[in-house]
């Protein structure tokens, strides 16, 4: 007879609930979802070893457990934390963890460029929502920001440094989907920067998802650079017949044109299906693709706005009662 797992209890912001021991507060959370589940610039489920290094999921962990009720004297990172058994934990309703957090936009923001305007990332930007809901309207620093020149980091990718904030999830990607890892953090400190291996460039099959993980605009996909303004293109949830990958993708379209091909990501803007450089970087044609229906986002941003329509009639539907209950929602 399989032994029963003792679960732990957690409360965080007033709302309980149980876990599996080993889960992290940012992982119970998200169990209990809603206003409580603090933001995270670097840590990403779907892959091994993220977290422990932005600080943007800092919070308050006022009770250490049943068996010591002692808090904990510092803020802790929630995606590195574990939950231990009667813990309580405060994070929209601790004034500490609110100053922590801008503090920490600060900090992301000291060198990273206002150029929201003029970047891809625009409208799915996690740094953009965290300083929108946290970033101070001055700069404290006269000094000049680390810049450095955009760079093609190989012939889908474009490397733009100065946006990014060393949360080193491409790295983890080129080491967990691809064969061989040809770019890393180069330096330390101040000086860390992404930078591939002499001379390589990124073309490995599943690199593309790089762009996908990124939480900012330092890494953009070069077939589908300032072609269009996120907010004004269509997601489609499409699928195609693929000896790489799932072949389950998103195609971001502007009336029958396909701008630009990305993965499937959940509520937390986390990668569902990686999708192979083929899929994302050789299919805009739309005929190549089976539409299903729009693609709900749920993400709470500018991108999830604007975007519902119901499928053309020229798109062949994989589903049609599928596409019948999300066109029926849409009408709601
Ligand atoms: S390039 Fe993007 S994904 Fe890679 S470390 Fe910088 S911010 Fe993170
Ligand atoms: S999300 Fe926890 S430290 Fe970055």
């Amino acid at each position: 007879m399989s032994e029963e797992i003792k679960k732990f209890k957690i409360t965080i912001d007033g709302q309980t609930t149980e876990v599996l021991p080993g889960t992290s507060i940012l992982e119970a959370a998200r169990q209990i979802g809603g206003q409580s589940v603090p933001p995270a610039m670097c840590y990403y489920k779907p892959l091994e070893n993220s977290g422990g290094r932005c600080r943007t999921c800092l919070v308050e962990v006022s009770k250490g457990s049943d068996a010591d009720s002692r808090p904990m004297p510092k803020l802790v990172a929630s995606c590195r934390t574990s939950v231990m058994d009667g813990m309580e934990v405060k994070n929209l309703s601790s004034e500490k963890t609110q100053e922590a957090r801008h503090a920490v936009t600060e900090f992301l923001l000291i060198n990273h460029p206002l150029d929201c305007p003029i970047c891809d990332q625009a409208g799915e930007c996690h740094l953009q929502d965290l300083s929108y809901e946290h970033g101070v309207e001055q700069t404290r620093t006269e000094f000049e920001r680390r810049t450095f020149e955009p760079e093609d980091i190989g012939p889908y990718i474009k490397l733009n440094m100065n946006r990014c904030i060393l949360c080193a999830r491409c790295v983890l990607v080129a080491n967990q989907l691809t064969d061989n890892r040809e770019h890393g953090i180069l330096f330390r400190g101040e000086h860390a920067e992404i930078s591939t291996n002499l001379n390589k460039a990124l073309e490995s099959d599943f690199i593309g998802n790089v762009i996908d993980v990124c939480p900012v605009g330092a890494l953009t996909d070069r077939t589908a650079r300032f072609a269009s303004r996120v907010w004004f293109t269509k997601p489609m949830n499409a699928s195609c017949e693929c000896d790489k990958c799932a072949g389950k993708a998103v195609l971001w379209m502007k009336g029958e044109e396909i701008v630009r091909v990305t993965a499937r990501k959940d509520q937390y803007d986390e990668v569902q299906d990686w999708i192979c450089n083929e899929c994302r970087f050789h299919k805009k044609d739309v005929t190549k693709w089976t539409i299903e229906g729009p693609r709900h986002i749920s993400r709470h941003s500018v991108i999830s706005l604007n975007h519902y329509q119901k499928p053309k009639n020229t798109f062949t539907l994989l589903d049609n009662a599928d596409a019948k209950e999300i066109s029926e929602k849409d009408e709601k």
